[in-house]
């Protein structure tokens, strides 16, 4: 990703966002994120950093205090979760939202809801059942029965159901085996090779920032500082700040 393409017009953009829960505190204190189409950007920052926090406030689960939030160019802060998904932008959260007690192919079809062909529905069903043959064989099992990278799987191809331009991932490695991770990030790579703009957050800076082209820095709810993944990962503020526990861990 060249310097020159970042400053192009940016897909999403998070302008000196401040946002907290109810009357608390706030949580994020002028957060800023520039997102060019087409690349994994990593969000990257310690626990409690505000990195779910943001996610949430850009699809609308959270309202801004202060600052903005530009899709495309419009502004798209205030609208409804389910508006900013019309939109095309979707959030895969740290807890997945599956249905466990719902199959496979319900669950999929749950992913769809937003749109109003239904024959198209099936057919978008059918094809995701295509690309991942594990979620065929169990098109009629619980989600809450498989194991968790399958959940996992579930939760990352029901995306592809609405197609959307932004897939954001909250932690989508947690709780899951290293093999398993990798296959994650290959389907994580798939997405992107698909036309679509990856959104990740991993607590785990160095394994998030290896799978990423962009990387952003988040701590106390402020933007620190972001650039190419690699540039990002070699930067030694974030040896010292970041990698103390996740590099022991990678
Ligand atoms: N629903 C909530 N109500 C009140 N405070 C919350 C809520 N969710 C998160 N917080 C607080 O907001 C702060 C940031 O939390 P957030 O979950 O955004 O961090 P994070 O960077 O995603 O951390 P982690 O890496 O642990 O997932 C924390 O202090 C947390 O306690
Ligand atoms: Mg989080």
């Amino acid at each position: 990703m060249s310097e020159q393409a970042k400053a192009d017009v940016p897909l999403l953009e998070v302008t000196n966002v401040t946002a907290g829960y109810g009357r608390g505190p706030a949580i994020l204190n002028g957060a800023n994120l520039t997102v060019a189409p087409g690349q994994v950007q990593c969000i990257i920052g310690p626990n409690g950093a505000g990195k779910s926090t943001l996610l949430k406030a850009i699809v609308g689960m959270l309202p801004l205090r202060t600052g903005e939030i530009r899709f495309k160019g419009e502004r798209i802060d205030g609208l409804r979760p389910d508006e900013v998904l019309r939109k095309g932008i979707c959030f895969v959260p740290q807890e997945r939202a599956l249905f466990p007690k719902m199959t496979v192919r319900e669950n999929l079809r749950m992913g769809g809801y937003v749109l109003e062909d239904k024959a198209q529905l099936e057919e978008r069903i059918e094809s995701v059942l295509e690309q991942f043959p594990i979620l065929r064989e169990r098109a009629h099992q619980h989600a809450g029965t498989m194991s968790g990278g399958q959940q996992q799987m579930l939760a990352m191809a029901r995306t592809l159901i609405i197609e959307p331009q932004i897939v954001m991932l909250d932690e989508p490695s947690l709780g899951l085996a290293p093999q398993i991770v990798e296959q994650m990030f290959a389907i994580m790579h798939m997405l992107r090779d698909r036309g679509m703009t990856v959104i990740l957050v991993e607590q785990n800076a160095i394994v998030g920032l290896k799978n990423s082209d962009w990387g952003t820095v988040l701590d106390l709810g402020t933007t620190l500082f972001e650039g190419p993944a690699r540039q990002v990962l070699d930067d030694p503020r974030i040896q010292e700040l970041y990698l103390g526990k996740s590099a022991a861990a990678a």
